[in-house]
């Protein structure tokens, strides 16, 4: 037996050299060393011999077993390590290779006016709030003192949503300007109220270079007891030269907005030409970039403020119109066309 037991473990062991891929490895040890295996048939053998002989028979095929383990245990470190090195070598990476470069993003340059000009009024206490691009249109000109049929309606070419004018139903559109988020706040909120309202906005048009379906605004309100045109004009002062340089100079003109009384666009002196007359400010010296004016009577009545204790003023500004003539861009559809060639010169 002790001969058959010594045959058994060399030629597992002859077996185990020959061996190069873990699962065989595995039936390997089912073989040998597995519940159903050979050593424990071998095992099993003892059964047959005198007693006297059992124990060293056994301590035989012990040593064997742990011959066997051992030398299976080292076999399999063995293959994991070749396996290693082999997909070291097909995996190498060629550390001399050029990186891939890293691409900086940046602010688009709508988004680069909206922060100057919020660095310009937050801090004179203005809250930034938002509002739908989808509105009714008792907020994108009842309420703001524009009634249905109302001839200033034309002012804006408007997107609707329901058929306009349909019967039985509130007629929605997308909003053509951010003033319907006035009534919005004020209807929300008991005065003081400043607010400034960045946003998308929509016109039915017919686009060209002076003219988008989809731009951005942002309205501007402060209502308490007191204020006056002089805080509107203080007030848009401080944003002309904020955007525009120091130096600038504002002129406000009575203007037509529904809903303020007196309605003003502010125009600053063109600082192409510094007044004297240029193809920027078409010979005028003067560039307008801004409406504004005291919010209506009717307006503040509407959302239950009372006109004789409260006032206030509001503005609203392109953001896309600044930046053109910041940056002297000659067609506004160059900011939403996505033309990285555009982008990529506003740093
Ligand atoms: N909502 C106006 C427009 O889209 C701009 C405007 C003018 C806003 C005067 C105002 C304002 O708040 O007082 O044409």
């Amino acid at each position: 037996m002790l001969g058959e037991i010594q045959d058994l473990k060399a030629e597992a062991l002859r077996e185990l050299a020959e061996i190069g891929q873990e699962p065989q490895l595995e039936d390997w040890r089912v073989t040998y060393l597995g519940k159903k295996g050979a050593l424990t048939r071998v095992v099993r053998g003892i059964g047959a011999l005198p007693p006297a002989d059992r124990p060293a028979a056994g301590a035989v095929i012990n040593d064997v077993k742990e011959a066997l383990q051992t030398a299976f245990e080292d076999k399999r470190l063995a293959l994991r390590e070749a396996a290693l090195r082999l997909s070291l070598q097909h995996e190498q990476i060629d550390i001399t290779l050029p990186g891939r470069p890293v691409e900086l993003g940046r602010r688009h340059p709508t988004t680069q006016i909206l922060d100057e000009i919020f660095a310009a009024l937050v801090p004179m206490g203005f809250q930034i709030v938002e509002g739908p691009e989808v509105e009714w249109d008792y907020y994108n000109f009842q309420a703001l003192n524009i009634p249905e049929d109302h001839p200033a309606r034309d002012m804006w070419d408007t997107l609707w949503i329901t058929p306009e004018g349909e019967h039985g139903r509130r007629p929605m559109l997308l909003r053509t300007h951010t003033s319907p988020m006035q009534v919005r706040t004020m209807e929300k909120t008991k005065p003081p109220v400043r607010v400034i309202v960045p946003g998308k906005v929509y016109r039915y048009e017919a686009i060209d270079p002076s003219h988008e379906s989809m731009f951005y605004q942002v309205e501007g309100l402060a209502v308490d007891e007191g204020i006056t045109l002089a805080d509107l004009k203080g007030t848009l002062y401080e944003l002309a030269k904020r955007l525009f340089g120091e130096e600038r100079r504002v002129r406000f003109r009575v203007d037509y907005f529904p809903f303020v009384e007196p309605g003003v666009e502010m125009a600053i002196d063109c600082f192409a030409c510094r007044g004297t007359g240029c193809r920027l400010c078409k010979g005028t010296g003067w560039i307008e970039i801004l409406g504004a004016g005291m919010v209506h009577p009717n307006v503040l009545r509407g959302v239950g403020y009372d006109p004789d204790r409260y006032s206030g003023f509001a503005f609203g500004l392109g953001p896309e119109r600044i930046a053109m003539l910041k940056y002297g861009i000659d067609d506004i559809r160059l900011f939403y066309a996505n033309d990285l060639r555009f982008l990529r010169q506003f740093p």
